[in-house]
């Protein structure tokens, strides 16, 4: 079975120097979402647009439902309007002078293929209960809150069940709760239309509840593209361990590696066993990631079991966050719960082998 959209060596620059989306590879299956999530400039937006033809690729090919829609080096390039894709944007793109059910009925009167059949009142209910505008329908959109303005962009772009639908960061311009509630929502939407989706975001939270797969990028580059688990647990690359939130490093020396686990000299405080996707050679310098919900505190384990100093405590609402001192270097550490477990003070420390990762040190510095 073909991809809904597969990408090859995306390549897109805009002017001399790095290119914006610099040699991307992947694919979404049918009924998949796949997100894309990066900081800032990171070339999300540009791969999205190129997904969608309003990008012209500098090099690579770009297929949806099987059949090449952009390959520079023959000269292939199909437009917008026939890629058979639904795009939802940050900006409420509804049009202000028509109603709820004028809007989204529109892409039904005026698209040269809509697929399947069936008369537009149907299509358009049916789309207005799935995204909760049922009793909205005669409203002019202009009344409607930027929640439900967003609700009508999305009907707007299922109504006519596109191959392929591109989100690019439609949350981002609503409050916080209401942005949360969405979220939810849009990915029992996607679920429940069999929809393929490619969505784009810099918010984590979101990329894990929508994603089946999340890809992260920097500078032009995926580092990696894997279910939100393996992103989380298992990191590939510091970076992607740092900007998921893994925000703890220690600086160390590798004294061995067997496969997948390493032995990092830490100095002082002695050594640690992790685990690192990387070929690390003894002698190498190592970084190690360490996500502060994974430490615990108070506790001695089988391996990686130490002694810190808690030299601070900050209350958060549901949790708290200590400050450690371990060997010269500092460890941020989170519990669930209010109550003060720990006092200032020596206090026993373990670092769960499988939740350190160790990655080779390039001198990077901190990424936040
Ligand atoms: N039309 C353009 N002309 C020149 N450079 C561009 C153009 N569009 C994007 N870029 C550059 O390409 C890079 C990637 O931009 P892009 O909009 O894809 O980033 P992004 O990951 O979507 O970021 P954000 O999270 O801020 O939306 C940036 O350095 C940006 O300045
Ligand atoms: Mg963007």
């Amino acid at each position: 079975m073909s991809s809904a959209l597969l990408i090859e060596d995306l390549v897109k620059r805009f002017a001399a120097g790095k290119p914006a989306v610099d040699g991307v590879n992947f694919d979404v299956p049918a009924g998949e979402i796949v997100v894309l999530l990066g900081p800032s400039g990171c070339g999300k937006t540009t791969t999205l647009r190129c997904v969608a033809g309003l990008e012209h690729p500098t090099g690579g090919r770009i297929s949806i439902g099987g059949r090449v829609v952009s390959e520079p080096e023959r000269n292939l390039l199909v437009s917008p309007r026939e890629r058979d894709i639904g795009m939802v944007f940050q900006s409420y793109a509804v049009w202000p002078h028509m109603t709820v059910k004028q809007n989204v009925a529109y892409p039904l009167k005026h698209r040269r293929s809509s697929n399947g059949s069936g008369n537009v009142d149907t299509k358009v209910r049916e789309t207005l209960e799935l995204v909760g505008l049922g009793d909205y329908a005669e409203r002019p959109v202009t009344s409607l809150s930027g929640g439900q303005m967003q609700r009508v962009a999305l009907a707007r772009s299922l109504v006519y069940r596109p191959q392929l639908l591109l989100l690019d960061e439609p949350l981002s311009n609503l409050d916080a709760k209401l942005r949360i509630r969405l979220r939810d929502e849009l990915r029992r939407i996607l679920k429940q239309t069999g929809m393929t989706g490619l969505y784009v975001t810099h918010d984590q939270a979101e990329a894990v509840v929508l994603g089946d797969r999340i890809g992260v990028m920097r500078e032009g580059k995926l580092l990696q593209m894997a279910p939100p688990g393996e992103i989380y647990n298992r990191p590939a690359d510091s970076f992607v361990a740092n900007f998921t939130g893994a925000s703890n490093v220690l600086l160390g020396k590798v004294l061995e590696r067997k496969g997948e686990r390493a032995t990092i000299d830490l100095g002082q405080v002695g050594r640690i066993e992790a685990w690192t996707p990387q070929p690390l050679a003894a002698g190498d310098r190592a970084r190690v990631a360490l996500r502060a919900e994974n430490i615990r505190l108070g506790e001695r384990g089988p391996a990686n079991s130490f002694t810190g100093r808690v030299v601070e405590r900050r209350y958060q609402g549901m949790q708290t966050v200590y400050d450690v001192e371990f060997g010269g270097q500092k460890l941020e550490v989170l519990e669930l719960g209010t109550a003060a477990r720990h006092q200032d003070g020596e206090v026993a420390l373990t670092l769960p082998p499988d939740t350190c990762w160790a990655y080779r040190d390039e001198g990077q510095s901190a990424i936040d």
